[in-house]
């Protein structure tokens, strides 16, 4: 990657570069999606046999009404033995058509938060709350969290991640069984419940192309999580 490219994913979270540093490289996102083919359906040749099978499960899934209107199932993707688990809320269209998540503009930028955190999107795991894209991307049911929460909950034991970070109020909420403010969440380190997995909180990706003077807001919660993490190791 050239130090252009470099300085794009910085600037994209609003950070200033100011000298020459030594960068991690960090692949392209996939967005340019035009339709939808058996090329495009998600593969787990990566994953391991536990997590494969799991994925198979989770592919079958009926638990609830999404899997209706799905494409396909988004199970997760990265390193089945990374120390970080990135979790967000749900497919997006972009997602339900590749079996992947954070594949959009949303995912774009968390490449770049996670390049600032020195980390390339393929060495940590990305899953979501919820496998199935919610019509019109509508917020998740509690029905639909309950249904998809053994998945994530056997991810996180085969994955043994050693920190979560997790992205926007819905993830963060509905993995910590509160519903604290994300505003107050941030800064704070919690525990993923009956467990002593640490959770870290920031704002959505998706939201901070809303919001994009939210953007400096994440830089200190990406020195959080980092500083939390070097903690553990
Ligand atoms: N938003 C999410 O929360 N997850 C995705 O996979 C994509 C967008």
């Amino acid at each position: 990657m050239n130090g252009t490219y470099q300085q794009q994913y910085l600037e994209e979270i609003g950070i200033t570069v100011w000298s020459e540093r030594e960068l991690v490289s960090i692949e392209a996102t996939p967005t340019d999606i035009k339709h939808v083919s058996e090329e495009n359906k998600s593969s787990y040749k990566e994953l391991g046999q536990e997590l494969s099978h799991l994925a198979n499960q989770v592919e079958a899934c009926d638990q609830c009404e999404l899997h209706k209107s799905r494409t396909q199932t988004v199970f997760g993707v990265g390193n089945r033995n990374s120390d970080w688990l990135i979790v967000g809320e749900a497919p997006g269209a972009d997602e339900d058509f590749k079996g992947e998540p954070f594949v959009g503009r949303a995912g774009k930028l968390l490449n770049a938060m996670l390049f600032s955190m020195g980390l390339q999107r393929q060495e940590v795991f990305i899953a979501n709350i919820l496998k199935c894209r919610p019509p019109k991307n509508r917020d998740p049911k509690i029905n639909e969290v309950e249904a998809c929460e053994k998945y994530l909950r056997q991810q996180i034991a085969l994955i043994k991640p050693k920190i979560i970070l997790a992205l926007g109020r819905i993830a963060a909420q509905n993995l910590l069984k509160l519903d604290t403010p994300i505003g107050k969440m941030r800064g704070n380190s919690y525990l993923y419940p009956d467990t002593n997995l640490p959770v870290v909180v920031t704002y959505h990706p998706a939201y901070l192309l809303r919001s994009p003077r939210e953007k400096r807001k994440v830089w200190q919660d990406i020195k959080f999580a980092r500083d939390a993490y070097r903690e553990l190791v």
